[in-house]
């Protein structure tokens, strides 16, 4: 049982992008405190649950939460204050009811994304626990903790960048066995990068928003072989030493029956085509959102062709979203749960829909968001919760660099070993 809330309070603040978004602080009477920030996407599901935004254009553009935080000090800090809960998922069943919609309409799921992140480090602080054991203590079944391995933004485009090219996302995965030593990795592969993409594209040391270069690659293929040459060029072999991974995002070139990729138009059947020519072509770790968000069908051609060997990871497929990843589990569409809480809007309920790909057998990847914040709770969740992989973004920015700064000190200061690669 917790100790009674003493006063639950939301603050509009700033995230990565400039944009508004909320933080949260939750005292208990114990005197122990909690805070937390919520991130936010800019290439979201449909399915996802709603962001509350003030739409009041003459303040940052619509993108105020003030009604957000509103409910933070309203209704919700009404309805916890002066209560005490059995557990995490207590105090999230009541956001959830007193939500009463199927997506977080009524309170918007930043407010209660932060009401329960708050209680959740109030909770943990309260009984002297790193967010991490407290997230591990909310598993019925938690298993020996590890380190997840990260994926790591290297070149971005889609929503991420300009749109140059139509992938959002060309990840590197580096496989040393600790995760000071991947990072080192990462870094000088990114660094490498950065050298490729001045003598080739005259292209100063320009990010996207999670912090991977966006050059003007002339054809889909330069972003594979520029990645490449990054990771030769840093004196590590591809394949062996550091994998290669993309996050397609293809809801967002779908025009409802046909993908638009870089001037050509793909069916579904084409498009798995050219997916699983990459996978081989590039040795491909994994492949999120290959497909359109609703095009069902074909993901599970693309798994009954592809998941042997490569995983299938659904992000706007599946939203984090209990019901949706029953259908994948059915349907077999995917094989690894791209996992964001804010999808969802609780920690509870994000944790509902990690049980029902665990108990499929696919694998879960924890992700951050595009707009992010200096917090790094999502590091504790993802050792806590047994992620197979975290993917944050690139080697830079601080907002990303919290969450990798976080899991370096898990393991040299907690002793927590990195998982090993899968
Ligand atoms: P986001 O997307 O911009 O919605 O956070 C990240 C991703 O697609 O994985
Ligand atoms: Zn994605």
């Amino acid at each position: 049982m917790s100790a009674p809330i003493q006063q639950l309070r939301g603050l509009e603040i700033l995230d990565s992008r400039g944009r508004p978004t909320v933080m949260a602080r939750c005292r208990l009477r114990s005197g122990a405190i909690g805070r937390a920030a919520v991130p936010s996407g800019a290439s979201r599901g449909a399915a996802e649950a709603l962001e509350l935004r003030d739409g009041d254009q003459t303040r940052y553009r619509g993108l105020g939460c003030r009604q957000a935080v509103a409910h933070l000090d309203g209704l919700i800090a009404d309805a916890v204050v002066g209560r005490s809960f059995t557990d995490q998922a207590a105090f999230d069943q009541l956001l959830d009811t007193l939500d009463g919609t199927p997506n977080k309409a009524r309170l918007g799921a930043n407010a209660t994304l932060a009401a329960s992140l708050a209680f959740a480090r109030a909770s943990a602080n309260d009984r002297d626990l790193p967010l991490y054991q407290y997230a591990a203590a909310m598993d019925t079944a938690p298993g020996v903790l590890e380190l997840p391995r990260p994926m790591i933004n290297l070149f971005s485009g889609g929503k991420h960048a300009g749109g140059q090219v139509p992938i959002q996302d060309l990840l590197i995965i580096p496989q040393a066995t600790t995760m000071a030593g991947l990072l080192e990795q990462a870094v000088a592969v990114f660094q490498s990068a950065a050298e490729i993409m001045q003598q080739r594209y005259g292209m100063r040391l320009l990010t996207a928003d999670e912090g991977g270069l966006a050059p003007p690659f002339p054809t889909l293929d330069a972003l594979f072989e520029d990645a490449l040459e990054a990771i030769e060029r840093a004196g590590l072999r591809p394949g062996s030493d550091v994998r290669l991974a993309v996050d397609v995002a293809a809801s967002h070139f779908y025009t409802g029956h046909a993908y638009q990729l870089g001037g050509r138009t793909l069916d579904g059947t084409a498009m798995i085509d050219q997916l699983a020519h990459w996978a081989e072509a590039y040795a491909l770790a994994s492949i999120e959102d290959g497909l359109a968000e609703d095009d069902w069908t074909h993901w599970s051609q693309l798994c009954t062709r592809l998941a042997a060997q490569t995983l299938i990871v659904g992000d706007d497929l599946l939203c984090t979203n209990p019901a949706r990843i029953e259908r994948a589990v059915r349907t077999a569409a995917a094989n690894t749960l791209l996992l964001k809480v804010n999808q969802i809007g609780t920690l509870s309920e994000a944790l509902a829909a990690r049980r029902i790909a665990r108990a499929a057998g696919w694998q879960v990847i924890v992700s951050a968001r595009s707009g992010e914040t200096e917090d790094s709770w999502l590091a504790d969740l993802a050792v806590g919760w047994g992620g197979d992989q975290i993917k944050i973004g690139s080697v830079t920015q601080s907002e990303r660099l919290a969450k990798y700064n976080r899991l370096l000190e898990l393991e040299r200061f907690d002793g927590i070993p990195l998982r090993k690669p899968t």
